[in-house]
């Protein structure tokens, strides 16, 4: 079965608001969040919808689907202290309703939520076919690496840079066994899934995304969503 795991446990402090976390902020006519959560129930292929939330907003969570209708269709888990730990709560609850098989979770930050259909089918594919896949664009600002702080270190060369989106999409088997195989340190600091599966030589399968799947991570990215979130809306219901 295919799984949709949208990620919305964290506090987003870089947003550096006192009243909520960025995921549940308006954006049109509904928080960030519920924009996500609507991309992943338009893809016919989703088996299911997971959502992750800090445990102090599950309430309000649970109150937005239900007024938007969808609290049937949208499960809510209780996320966990790192945003990798709030996948392996999605990744319990899926296999403990669901044993036996092997599943794809198409894991996706619920602060980007222009992502589309085409980018979520894109990742079940490859993450069916490989094990694993990583949505990203190509880099288009040079990337300048300065090891102490001080001074240019390297330039790696644009061409086989990208910049990481999601979703980060799994074979749930291949994502527990990268993490298995993980050092305890690697485990401890590591952010990004799909780099489990890169130090533990697992194939990651690029995925396209688009310009227009940003991250809202700071106040200039949510006056952007604001000032784009028609028009996005629009162009994104392929
Ligand atoms: N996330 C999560 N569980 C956590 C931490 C993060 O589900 N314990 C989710 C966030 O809610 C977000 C996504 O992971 O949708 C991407 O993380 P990021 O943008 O870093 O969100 P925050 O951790 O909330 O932000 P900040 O780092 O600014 O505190």
């Amino acid at each position: 079965m295919f799984f949709g795991a949208i990620l919305a446990g964290g506090t987003g402090s870089r947003m550096k608001l006192d009243t909520m976390p960025k995921q549940f902020l308006p954006l049109g006519d509904k928080p960030i969040f519920l924009h996500t959560v609507e991309k992943f129930l338009l893809v016919e292929s989703i088996d299911e919808v997971y959502l992750g939330v800090h445990p102090d907003w599950l309430g309000e969570a649970k109150r937005v689907l239900t007024q938007a209708g969808l609290a049937d269709r949208v499960k809510l888990v209780t996320g966990g202290g790192d945003r990798n730990s709030t996948i392996f709560n999605i990744v319990d609850t899926i296999e403990s309703a669901h044993p036996g098989e092997d599943h794809v979770i198409v894991t996706h930050d619920a602060v980007r939520p222009f992502v589309t259909a085409r980018i979520i089918e894109d990742n079940i594919a490859a993450a069916q076919e490989f094990g694993g896949c990583d949505t990203v664009i190509p880099a288009t600002d040079t990337i300048v690496e300065g090891q102490d702080g001080e001074f240019v270190s390297a330039i790696p060369n644009r061409a086989v840079l990208y910049q990481g989106q999601t979703p980060q999409s799994f074979k749930i088997s291949v994502l527990k066994q990268a993490f298995a195989e993980l050092s305890d340190e690697d485990r401890s600091v590591l952010t990004d899934a799909c780099k489990a599966l890169v130090l533990t030589g697992h194939p990651v399968k690029l995925v396209e995304g688009a310009d227009s799947n940003i991250k809202l991570t700071t106040v200039m990215d949510y006056n952007v969503a604001r000032a784009l979130v028609h028009r996005l809306d629009e162009e994104t219901r392929d």
